[in-house]
């Protein structure tokens, strides 16, 4: 058995070396960092425990929005120096702003629904859409478009989208270009899925009005954003699932999945 999060790589070879492996669990949501198509050849089982971590992440990228909008790191950082700089530090109201989001799942969802309290207007896209998606985030108050209309439209754009082939570098130089010029890019998903250096072009030229990132192309001890000279951005250690709260949660539910799979045999059920 063998359980992991983010930061660590779970490629064929170390699968390999494990021939007694049967079951993964991944204490988290992602699946960037494991070689899928070995497991399922493996006929390995995996179970993910997204839930917890969600809610979590959701708040943290409200945070950010709110961060951003109102100037909350730069006006810390003035203040712990002294300058009073009250007249500068105007900000942006969320309510009645356009929240787009990139990935309507589990956690974008909940930004959704954060959003729609807080009285902004909620957009948002999937990789699948239908009818039935789209009445039930209707009834959240989330309407289903586009990704094209999500992204041209949004003042508060937010990543939700997991890492894969079809979302590696999905907001480019092009993507960002075609943003509505002052909008805001939060990104709690996965580093790859923001181009950073089309970001960090798109920010020095004025075009967007700043970004949060809690997760980035180079991640650990020592790497340093390209973004991190910015004063409009604001830059976290992909701390998005870590509360207290989710991690407790997560701790109980691999315990019963390893109580499940010690009594039959099977995690799941
Ligand atoms: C996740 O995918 O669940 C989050 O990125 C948290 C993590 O595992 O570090």
């Amino acid at each position: 058995m063998l359980v992991f999060r983010s930061g660590v790589s779970i490629p064929a070879a170390l699968m390999a070396a494990a021939p007694r492996l049967r079951l993964l669990i991944r204490a988290g949501s992602g699946l960037d960092n494991i070689d899928l198509d070995f497991l399922r050849q493996r006929g390995l089982e995996l179970v993910r425990i997204p839930g917890p971590g969600a809610r979590a992440v959701a708040e943290l990228a409200f945070g950010l929005m709110l961060a951003l909008s109102r100037q909350i790191l730069q006006a810390d950082s003035l203040l712990r120096r002294g300058r009073w700089a009250k007249h500068e530090l105007t900000g942006h109201l969320l309510n009645g702003k356009r929240l787009g989001i990139v990935g309507v799942g589990n956690i974008g969802s909940l930004v959704g629904r954060m959003g729609v309290a807080w009285g902004m207007e909620a957009v948002g896209c999937v990789e699948h859409p239908s009818a039935e998606r789209a009445a039930a985030f209707r009834d959240q108050g989330i309407r289903l478009t586009g990704f094209r209309e999500v992204l041209e439209t949004a003042d508060y754009l937010c990543i939700c989208v997991p890492l894969k082939e079809t979302t590696r570098f999905m907001i480019g130089r092009r993507e960002l270009a075609r943003m509505k010029p002052g909008a805001f890019i939060v990104n709690t998903a996965r580093g790859g899925v923001v181009d950073e250096a089309a970001l960090s072009e798109a920010l020095r030229q004025g075009k967007l009005a700043g970004a949060a990132l809690d997760v980035h192309q180079q991640e650990g001890e020592n790497c340093i954003s390209p973004l991190a000279d910015l004063a409009n951005v604001v830059l976290t250690p992909h701390i998005g699932a870590m509360t207290v709260d989710s991690q407790r949660e997560i701790g109980r539910k691999i315990l019963e999945i390893i109580d499940n799979f010690a009594g039959s045999g099977r995690a799941a059920g």
